[in-house]
């Protein structure tokens, strides 16, 4: 961010918008300060929008997530089973704080991203990755509905926040799981990504390398030729 005078911000200050070179504003990666109210809002990635035919035959469309889907997250998580918020956050954690709605929701679809499945209005999954500033590096997170769980929406979730991602200048994802969430492991081991894994305290951190090279379409292929419908549908946009 480079501002009139050399003067570099941090985040909370005040800051004239006036004083932010024109080049600079709203430019993708020199986002880290936003100025609420001032700033130009984030570009909504429409294209990001698919709707997908579940290994059981369900359609569920996957969108990026808005900051007025705040009430239906909340819903979300207070209907998800204490293991699977367990699982997810390594802890007991029955509400999400104000302070984590706001950040789960608000996203600048660039070093935050973060996509929903949705069953008719009902959201049932959430996928997000969050950069490490200045690097080429993404945390991820997923948390699927306990009765939408084992059918395949954490696989279809990876493969689109990746492509996602990858097209945001992101080259790894990195996650943290428990040693005995099998399911989110296989996730992973089953993408057809290059993943490499190491063990410390009971914690599995896996570094997913998500270049979409030949191994992975080989994968990605196989794995849409298994559902029995096709596994993507046009949506808003031609690219799912
Ligand atoms: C981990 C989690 C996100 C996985 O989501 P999911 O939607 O159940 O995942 P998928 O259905 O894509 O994959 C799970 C299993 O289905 C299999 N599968 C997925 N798609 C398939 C397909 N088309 N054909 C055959 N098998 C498939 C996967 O290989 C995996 O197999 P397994 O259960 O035998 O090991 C989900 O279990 C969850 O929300 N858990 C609680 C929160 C959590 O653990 N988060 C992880 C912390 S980051």
């Amino acid at each position: 961010m480079i501002v009139r005078g050399g003067w570099i911000p941090e985040r909370g200050d005040e800051v004239d918008m006036a004083m932010i070179e024109p080049e600079d504003r709203g430019v993708p990666g020199r986002r880290e300060i936003r100025f609420p109210g001032q700033g130009p809002a984030p570009r909504y990635p429409v294209e990001l929008a698919c709707d997908v035919t579940t290994r059981v035959g369900t359609m569920v469309h996957l969108r990026p997530i808005r900051p007025d889907d705040a009430p239906r997250l909340v819903d979300f998580h207070a209907h998800l089973s204490p293991y699977s918020v367990y699982r997810r956050f390594f802890s007991a954690h029955p509400r999400l704080s104000a302070a984590e709605v706001e950040r789960f929701t608000c996203v600048d679809y660039v070093d935050r991203m973060a996509l929903i499945a949705e069953d008719g209005d009902r959201l049932v999954a959430v996928g997000r990755y969050d950069r490490s500033p200045g690097k080429a590096e993404a945390e991820v997170a997923f948390v699927v509905a306990d009765q939408y769980q084992h059918q395949g929406i954490g696989t279809l979730l990876l493969e689109q926040l990746a492509d996602a991602g990858w097209r945001n200048g992101i080259t790894t994802f990195v996650a943290k799981t428990l040693m005995e969430n099998r399911e989110m492991l296989a996730v992973f081991a089953d993408s057809g990504f290059r993943v490499t894994t190491s063990v410390e305290d009971g914690i599995v951190s896996a570094t997913i390398l998500i270049e979409p090279d030949e191994a992975y379409r080989v994968a990605l292929t196989a794995r849409h030729a298994r559902v029995q419908h096709p596994a993507r549908h046009q949506a808003d946009t031609p690219r799912c």
